[in-house]
C-alpha cells in the first residue's frame, strides 16, 4: 500500500519533469518502455522470476555494464551520461564532494531508467561508516560501549540519512578483526574479540536493513573487507597477510558469517594478499566458503580498484587476466576500474565461460529487486532538507558519545568534577577541536556541526565558572606555548588536557609505527603535571596508544576516542557526573610498540608465563598497559566467588555460573561483567587463553548487591577446525566471570560425553 502510494508520488515527480511518455504507471514502471508490463517489471511477480527474466532480454555488453561500478561526484551527470546511457554502468560509488541532495543520483538514475534499452536501475553506493550527517562515534568507540543494540540504533539512523541523500547502498560493517594498531583502519571495527565482532556486526546488518531493506530509509549493508585485511604485515595499509586457515575460521571469517546470517546482501574482497593470494582473486574464501559453505546469495564488489591491483600484487599480467581471475574467484562488480570490459572477448575466446557472467549479473540483479529499485528507482526529493541531524539523531550521538568513553585511571577522585569549580583550565590542541572529534571516514560529517570539548564544558559550568582554553601545542608538529599553558594551569582549580591523534591520522592509508601522543604533547603534559596540579587527561584517538607516562603521572584518564558531533556533549556528561563512564576497552592498549601485535585471546606458548628461557622481553613487560576489557567506573564492584550449578555437563546442556556482584562504592554504576572460557585440550587446534563467550552490563545503586547468572550452551564451547566444522568436544574447560581480560580466579567443568 505505502509503495503503491509512494510510486504514485515518482510518477506525478516524474511526469512534471517531462519524462519519456507512458513510461510509469500506477503500481509498475515500463522499463523496457515497449508498453507490455514484462515479468520483470511486475511487482507482483518472485524476484527470481523476475530476475531470469531480464537476463534473459540481456545483450551480453548490457550483461558486462551490469559488473561495473564507478566512481562519481557533483556534475558528474555531464560526465557520465553517455557511458551511462550506453549500458556501461550499472552501480555508482560516491564519496568527495556529493551534496546531500538526491538530485543529482536522480539525474543520473534517470539516465539508466529512460536512455537504456532496458532500464535498468543503478545502485548508488557510499561510505555511511559511522553515520551520514549524524556523525557517530567510530565503530571501535561504540564497541567500547558493549552495547550491540545501540549500534544497531546509530547504525539505523546512519541509514536513513545515507538514504535520504540518494544512496541505496554503505560500505559497512568494517568487520575486520584489529590486533594491530599501528593500522589506521583499526579505527572503523570493533577491536581484537570476534565473539563480540559477531555481535557488533549482525546489529550494525540489522540496523542498515532492517526487516525490509526495500524501504525507502534503509539501505543494502556491505560486509568488509573479505578477508584478513587486518591483519596487515607492520600494521602498514594494504599490505601482506599471512593468516593459517585455523586462525582464519576462528578469528578473521566468523564476524563476516554473522553479518552473512543477519542478511547481508553484499560482501566486498580485500586490497590484501592473503596467504600467498590476493583476496580478490582468492577462490578458496570467496568460492569455496562465501558460496559454497556459508550460500552467500547476495553479490560480491571488489574494494577500490583491486581488480586492477592484481596487476601490481603479481598475478596478473595484464587487465584481462586480471578479469577473469577476479570473475572467476566470484568477484561481481568490479569497483572504479575496468578490466571487466575485456569479458565478451574473452567469453568469445572461451576463456570464461558464459555462466560465470550470468551468476554475477543474476546476484547483482537480485539485489537491485530486493532493494526495490525497480519498483522505486528515484529517491523522494522532498524528504532529505530536514532529513539530517534532527533531534533524536543528535539526542542518540550524544548517548553514544558518552557511552563509547573508558575510564582508564581516577585517582584521588579527580573524576567527576564538581560543576562548582572555580576556574578550569582546558590545555591541549584538541580541546577546542571541533572537526577532529569527527573520526575517520567522517562521510558528509561537518565540523560546524561538531560539538568540542570546550563547548561540552561550557555548558556545564555553573555561573561565575571560569573556562580557559590554551592549546599549549599543535596536534602534530613541533609548534608548542608550553610556558603559557603551565600559568594557565597554576591558577586552575581544575586541569583538563586534551591530547590525542588528529582524525586525519586514521582510517585508510593512515599507518603509524609509533603509538605514543604525535607532536610535543607528551611535553606539554609533563610540563603541566610538574606543577602539582591534578591533571585529568582526556584523550581523543583512533587507535589504542601507548601511554605509560600518562598511566603513571596522570591524576585521571579518559578514553574517549572520536566521538562524533555530540563529542564534547558526551564527554561533559562524563566528566562533570551527569552521566559515569560504562565503557571497556575492546581493544588491548600496549605498553610499547615493540608488544605489538598483542591481544587477550592469544594462544599459549609450550613456555608459558616469565622466568628464565620463557617468552620475556628484556626491555618491556609482556602484559599490555590496559588488557581487553578493562575499564573503571565511579564507584567500586566487589565479585564474590564464582559458582557453577554444575561442574559437568552433557552435550547439548547447559552450563550455568553465577557470582554476587556488590557495589561497593559511594555512587551508582554499570559493570560488564564478562565470562570467559578456557578450553583445556582442543584436538584440531590449540585454543585461546581466553575466549570471551557472554557479557552483562549489570547497574547497581551504592551498596546494593545482586547475583549475576550466565547460561552458556555446550554449542559455545566449540572452535573452527580448519575444514570449517565447528567442534565440540568432551574435556576440562575453565571459565571466569570478571571485570576484564586479566582479572578474575577461574572455576573447573568438564564437558562429558554422556554416554
Ligand atoms: C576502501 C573501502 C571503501 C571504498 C569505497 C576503499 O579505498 O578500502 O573500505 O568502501 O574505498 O570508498
Amino acid at each position: 500500500m505505502k509503495r503503491a502510494f509512494f510510486l504514485v508520488g515518482i510518477i506525478f515527480a516524474m511526469n512534471a519533469l517531462g519524462t519519456v511518455p507512458g513510461m510509469y504507471h500506477e503500481g509498475w514502471v515500463d522499463f523496457n518502455k515497449n508498453g507490455v508490463k514484462d515479468i520483470y517489471e511486475d511487482p507482483a511477480q518472485p524476484v527470481e522470476k523476475r530476475v531470469a527474466d531480464l537476463i534473459a532480454q540481456m545483450s551480453l555488453e548490457e550483461k558486462i555494464g551490469q559488473l561495473h561500478q564507478t566512481t562519481w561526484d557533483v556534475g558528474a551527470e555531464k560526465i557520465y551520461k553517455d557511458q551511462i546511457e550506453r549500458g556501461d554502468m550499472g552501480s555508482l560509488l560516491g564519496g568527495g564532494e556529493i551534496i546531500e541532495s538526491p538530485i543529482h543520483r536522480n539525474a543520473l538514475q534517470r539516465f539508466a531508467v529512460e536512455g537504456t534499452r532496458l532500464g535498468i536501475p543503478m545502485i548508488f553506493g557510499h561510505d555511511s561508516i559511522h553515520g551520514f550527517r549524524t556523525i557517530f562515534p567510530i565503530p571501535l568507540a561504540q564497541a567500547c560501549a558493549w552495547e550491540p543494540e545501540l549500534f544497531e540504533r546509530t547504525q539505523r539512523i546512519s541509514a536513513r540519512e545515507t538514504a535520504a541523500g540518494g544512496n541505496d547502498w554503505t560500505f559497512a560493517p568494517m568487520v575486520d578483526l584489529g590486533r594491530d594498531p599501528r593500522w589506521g583502519r583499526i579505527a572503523e571495527g570493533f577491536g581484537e574479540d570476534p565473539w563480540l565482532g559477531c555481535l557488533y556486526a549482525a546489529a550494525n546488518v540489522r540496523g542498515f536493513q532492517g526487516t525490509n531493506v526495500a524501504a525507502p530509509d534503509r539501505v543494502v549493508a556491505c560486509m568488509k573487507h573479505f578477508v584478513g585485511y587486518g591483519a596487515a604485515e607492520g600494521g602498514r595499509d594494504y599490505n601482506t597477510t599471512e593468516i593459517s586457515e585455523y586462525t582464519l575460521r576462528n578469528f578473521y571469517l566468523p564476524q563476516f558469517k554473522a553479518g552473512l546470517d543477519a542478511g547481508a546482501w553484499t560482501f566486498m574482497s580485500s586490497f590484501n594478499c592473503l596467504s600467498g593470494f590476493p583476496a580478490s582473486a582468492d577462490r578458496h574464501t570467496l568460492n569455496e566458503i562465501l558460496r559454497g559453505e556459508w550460500k552467500f546469495r547476495g553479490f560480491v564488489v571488489s574494494d577500490y580498484l583491486a581488480v586492477a591491483q592484481l596487476m601490481e600484487h603479481g598475478v596478473a599480467a595484464n587487465g584481462d587476466e586480471a578479469a577473469r581471475l577476479a570473475i572467476t574467484a566470484g568477484v561481481d562488480m568490479e569497483m572504479v576500474s575496468s578490466n571487466y570490459e575485456t569479458l565478451p572477448q574473452q567469453i568469445q575466446d572461451g576463456k570464461v565461460p558464459a555462466d560465470v557472467v550470468d551468476e554475477a549479473v543474476r546476484r547483482i540483479l537480485q539485489v537491485k529487486f530486493v532493494k526495490g529499485l525497480f519498483d522505486r528507482p528515484y529517491t523522494d526529493e522532498t524528504l532529505y532538507q530536514g532529513a539530517y541531524l534532527k533531534p533524536d539523531a543528535v539526542a542518540l550521538a550524544r548517548e553514544a558519545a558518552a557511552k563509547s568513553c573508558v575510564l582508564l585511571k581516577n585517582e584521588k577522585n579527580a573524576l567527576p568534577i564538581s560543576k562548582a569549580a572555580k576556574k578550569i583550565a582546558l590545555i591541549g590542541p584538541l580541546g577546542d577541536a571541533a572537526g577532529e572529534m569527527l573520526g575517520c571516514w567522517a562521510s558528509r560529517g561537518r565540523a560546524q556541526d561538531a560539538v568540542s570539548l570546550a563547548a561540552g564544558i561550557r555548558a556545564k559550568l555553573a555561573p561565575g565558572s571560569k573556562l580557559t582554553i590554551t592549546q599549549g601545542c599543535n596536534i602534530t608538529n613541533a609548534t608548542a606555548e608550553i610556558s603559557r599553558a603551565v600559568a594557565e594551569a597554576k591558577r586552575a582549580d581544575v586541569v583538563i588536557l586534551a591530547l590525542g591523534e588528529p582524525r586525519d591520522w586514521t582510517g585508510e592509508s593512515k599507518s603509524r609505527t609509533k603509538l605514543g601522543l604525535p607532536g610535543r604533547q607528551l611535553e606539554l603534559f609533563h610540563a603541566v603535571a610538574a606543577t602539582g596540579k591534578p591533571v585529568i587527561v582526556v584523550l581523543f584517538n583512533g587507535r589504542p596508544l601507548s601511554i605509560p607516562d600518562l598511566t603513571t603521572n596522570a591524576t585521571a584518564i579518559l578514553e574517549a576516542w572520536h566521538l562524533g558531533v555530540q563529542a564534547g556533549n558526551g564527554v561533559a556528561d562524563v566528566l562533570f557526573g551527569d552521566t559515569y563512564p560504562a565503557g571497556r576497552l575492546t581493544i588491548s592498549f600496549p605498553y610499547d610498540v615493540g608488544q605489538v601485535p598483542i591481544y587477550y585471546n592469544h594462544l599459549n606458548t609450550g613456555r608459558p608465563g616469565i622466568g628464565e628461557y620463557k617468552g620475556n622481553y628484556v626491555d618491556a613487560p609482556i602484559t599490555p598497559l590496559y588488557p581487553f576489557g578493562y575499564g573503571l567506573t565511579y564507584t567500586t564492584f566487589q565479585y564474590g566467588p564464582v559458582r557453577l550449578d554444575s561442574p559437568t555437563v552433557t552435550p547439548g546442556g547447559t552450563v550455568t555460573a553465577r557470582v554476587q556482584l556488590k557495589n561497593t562504592g559511594a555512587r551508582a554504576g554499570t559493570e560488564v561483567v564478562q565470562l570467559y572460557i578456557r578450553d583445556i585440550a582442543a584436538s584440531a587446534g590449540p585454543r585461546p587463553v581466553r575466549e570471551l563467550k557472554g557479557f552483562q552490563k549489570v547497574r547497581l545503586n551504592p551498596g546494593e548487591s545482586r547475583e549475576v547468572a550466565f547460561s552458556l550452551s555446550t554449542h559455545d564451547l566449540g572452535y573452527y577446525d580448519t575444514a570449517g566444522r565447528w567442534l565440540v568436544e568432551p574435556g576440562k574447560f575453565q571459565l571466569w566471570l570478571s571485570k576484564d581480560s586479566a582479572a578474575g580466579e577461574p572455576v573447573d567443568f568438564e564437558l562429558i560425553s554422556g554416554q
